[in-house]
């Protein structure tokens, strides 16, 4: 049996999808809802940025259409790309929080700055000067003008956590210059074009911020200290994505240009729910289901649901039970599965 995608002839077996078709001819097709994992497959069929073109008729989501021989499918056209454009912009309208922090940014290196701090709040200089040699380019602290102290947004609550200085000290002057492979450099220059950014904040987003970052803090077991260093680390408030290495919604609004204002709606800053050793942001969440797929699938007692109706449909736990105790055996693969940022392993 064959199918012809963008005018390419390719065979493929009974039971497979037109992704699945697609994908073995090496065609890229966007997906967020559908999930692959150990032989395992969640298709909620949700999202819609795997649309592709059927017979020159209508648009179908390819994850969940099954191959059939002599169809003819559209997939990189304009239009069909233009209908996936719009899917992604639609998920960005109820989409809040930053991928990358402003300070990272804001630096002239690209560092993942809030990283290199959480890695010192935890007195793990090792992994700080990790990230620090990851970074696009050469970090020189010491000839900067400091725009990301200039950007912190520290600054709206009392003054910019001291960026410049905790680096510097971090720093052993013979590791200046970058390790980064051209390959890191250029995903981490892509991802650096493209990324949602959260309206001005109020004082009290900022609050909300910083409590977020103490409660993080406490359940990772970091405790005050009396280091200056490690004190300075902790007035972070964490301002990026926790999610925002493993996010294929990042990944492909990136990639298809999609604009995160077209449709965009204010909201109000909603604290994530800190549960053991799962955050969830429900600002990030585009309500796949995924994750509650995989824990029915574990045979989770409890488990998650869909709650409310239309638009104010959300992910929850029924009978208010904890997030923690829903996903009792099923929190990291939820989180590994999840296609945003919205549900993470702290
Ligand atoms: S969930 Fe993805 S798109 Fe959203 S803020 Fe995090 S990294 Fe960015
Ligand atoms: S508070 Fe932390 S993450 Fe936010 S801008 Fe300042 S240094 Fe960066
Ligand atoms: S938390 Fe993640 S997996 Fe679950 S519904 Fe939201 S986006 Fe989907
Ligand atoms: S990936 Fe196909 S509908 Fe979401």
């Amino acid at each position: 049996m064959k199918i012809t995608i963008d005018n390419q002839l390719i065979p493929f077996t009974s039971g497979q999808t037109i992704l699945d078709a697609a994908r073995s001819a090496g065609i890229d097709i966007p997906v967020l809802c559908f999930r692959e994992r150990n032989n395992c497959r969640i298709t909620p069929a949700s999202c819609q940025v795997c649309l592709v073109k059927l017979d020159g008729k209508r648009f179908v989501p390819s994850c969940a259409t099954k191959a059939e021989d002599g169809m003819v499918v559209e997939s990189e056209t304009d239009e069909v790309k233009q209908l996936r454009k719009t899917a992604l912009e639609l998920l960005l309208s109820e989409h809040y929080g930053d991928c990358a922090a402003p300070c990272q940014l804001a630096c002239p290196a690209g560092l993942d700055i809030p990283k290199v701090l959480r890695a010192i709040q935890r007195n793990d200089f090792t992994e700080a000067l990790d990230v620090i040699k990851q970074s696009a380019l050469t970090v020189d602290c010491t000839n900067c003008r400091k725009p990301c102290e200039t950007v912190c947004r520290r600054n709206g609550l009392d003054s910019a956590v001291s960026i410049c200085r905790l680096i510097s000290e971090v720093i052993p002057c013979d590791v200046l210059s970058s390790q980064a492979t051209p390959q890191v450099i250029s995903q981490a220059a892509a991802k650096m074009k493209w990324s949602v950014k959260r309206n001005k904040p109020s004082k009290e987003m900022l609050q909300t911020l910083e409590n977020t970052a103490r409660q993080l803090r406490e359940a990772e077991g970091i405790t005050e200290t009396d280091s200056e260093i490690v004190q300075q680390a902790n007035r972070c408030l964490h301002c990026d994505c926790l999610g925002k290495d493993k996010c294929s919604l990042l990944h492909y609004c990136a990639l298809y240009n999609a604009s995160p204002r077209r449709f965009s709606q204010q909201s109000e800053t909603v604290p994530p729910i800190i549960s053991g050793k799962i955050v969830y942001e429900m600002e990030k969440c585009i309500r796949c289901g995924v994750c509650i797929a995989v824990a029915e699938k574990n045979g989770e007692e409890t488990g998650l649901s869909f709650i409310g109706r239309g638009y104010d449909v959300k992910v929850g736990v029924p009978f208010v039970r904890p997030l923690d105790a829903a996903l009792q055996n099923s929190a990291d693969e939820a989180a590994a599965m999840c296609p945003t940022g919205a549900m993470n392993l702290r």
